[in-house]
């Protein structure tokens, strides 16, 4: 009999209808698909209706999941999302969502983690749970990034897609049982990766519209560069913690921002593709739900079994960083 352990009971995941190629693309900016399949790994991206919003592909994913375990709304005490798109800047995308699907007795919050938004939010989850100050979270991460991207610029527009993944997390005996967490961040580079406008600092101006400031703007060349190391050394933390050795990994789920990031990292780490979880050349970046759309793909094509260890790593804006060791406990 195993003791009760922080799990994650069950994941769900949302993805909008509509596809944009890369050929759609180059009918709009000056790229090509052999320039994005090369440089990033990416072949399309999915991209949200008008009246689909960071909420509703949230709710969607929500109730997928609820579907999924013929789970009770009013059975949730705590909602988490994570997202660097969210509906308004207050009230928060949680409480919507809250409201979306019926979750009437939960509390609710956002937390702002850039990518790294999944990862932080199942720290938050854990302690939450571990400290009896909630028992049944749902954790979702939701983007609509396409509503923050300026599609006449090439340096970014062909790199994000809309989506979202949510999980339901739990005290248990089954699951995928949190091990291990390893968190970081470095102010130092918020510059990197940013949306300046339409804050405090910059607060909507027709100036800050006409300058494009309410647009997602990145220097990629720099976040490439922090990006292999971060990730590298937040998993060596986790790995050692849990006195665990890269071979043991049944799968690497990395953030999906660029594959040549996640070749280099798989390189460092001596895994092979096998064992790497790939879904950039559908999806693109979706930002913090790139994690468990694709923990959700696993699970969903049964590719995870039992007492397979998984290894999450994302890094993103902030500079934020982190790293969960699950394994899996499915029989
Ligand atoms: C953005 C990224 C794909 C660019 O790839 P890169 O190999 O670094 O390319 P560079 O920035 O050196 O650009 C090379 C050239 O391609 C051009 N270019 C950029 N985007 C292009 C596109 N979509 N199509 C064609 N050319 C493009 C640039 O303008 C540049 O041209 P120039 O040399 O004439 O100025 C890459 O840096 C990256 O993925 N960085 C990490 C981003 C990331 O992870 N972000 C999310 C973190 S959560």
């Amino acid at each position: 009999m195993h003791n009760l352990s922080v799990v994650i009971r069950a994941t769900a995941s949302y993805l909008p209808e509509k596809i944009l190629t890369n050929d759609d693309l180059s009918r709009m900016v000056d790229t090509s698909d052999e320039w994005i399949v090369t440089r990033t790994g990416i072949k399309e991206r999915k991209i949200a209706a008008e009246d689909e919003y960071s909420s509703t592909l949230g709710a969607n994913a929500a109730k997928k999941l609820l579907a999924k375990l013929d789970f009770d709304p009013m059975g949730i005490d705590l909602i988490i999302v994570s997202t660097m798109t969210p509906d308004y800047i207050c009230p928060s995308t949680a409480a919507l969502i809250q409201h979306a699907i019926g979750a009437k007795n939960a509390a609710a919050f956002d937390i702002a983690a850039a990518c790294s938004g999944f990862v932080y939010g199942l720290s938050t989850a854990k302690a939450y749970v571990e400290s009896g100050l909630a028992s049944t979270i749902l954790l979702i991460s939701t983007e609509k990034n396409s509503a923050f991207i300026d599609f006449t610029d090439r340096n970014t527009c062909v790199l994000f897609g809309d989506g979202a993944g949510a999980c339901l997390i739990q005290k248990g005996v089954q699951g995928l049982v949190i091990k291990e967490l390893n968190l970081g961040a470095s102010g130092e580079e918020s510059g990197l990766i940013m949306i300046p406008a339409g804050g405090c600092r910059f607060p909507a101006t027709n100036a800050t519209v006409a300058n494009k400031q309410h647009f997602l703007q990145m220097q990629g060349k720099e976040v490439f560069k922090h990006a292999v190391r971060r990730m590298e050394e937040s998993i060596n933390v986790c790995l050692k913690a849990a006195h665990i050795s890269p071979e043991a990994i049944r799968w690497l789920i990395p953030h999906q921002a660029n594959i040549r990031i996640i070749d280099a990292l798989a390189k460092r780490l001596s895994l092979p593709p096998e064992k790497v979880a790939i879904t950039i050349d559908r999806f693109a970046n979706t930002s913090s739900a790139t994690i468990p759309i694709t923990l959700d793909l696993l699970m969903d094509q049964k590719k995870i079994v039992d007492k397979d260890i998984l290894l999450l790593t994302a890094v993103g804006g902030g500079l934020t960083w982190g790293t969960v060791l699950l394994e899996a406990r499915l029989s």
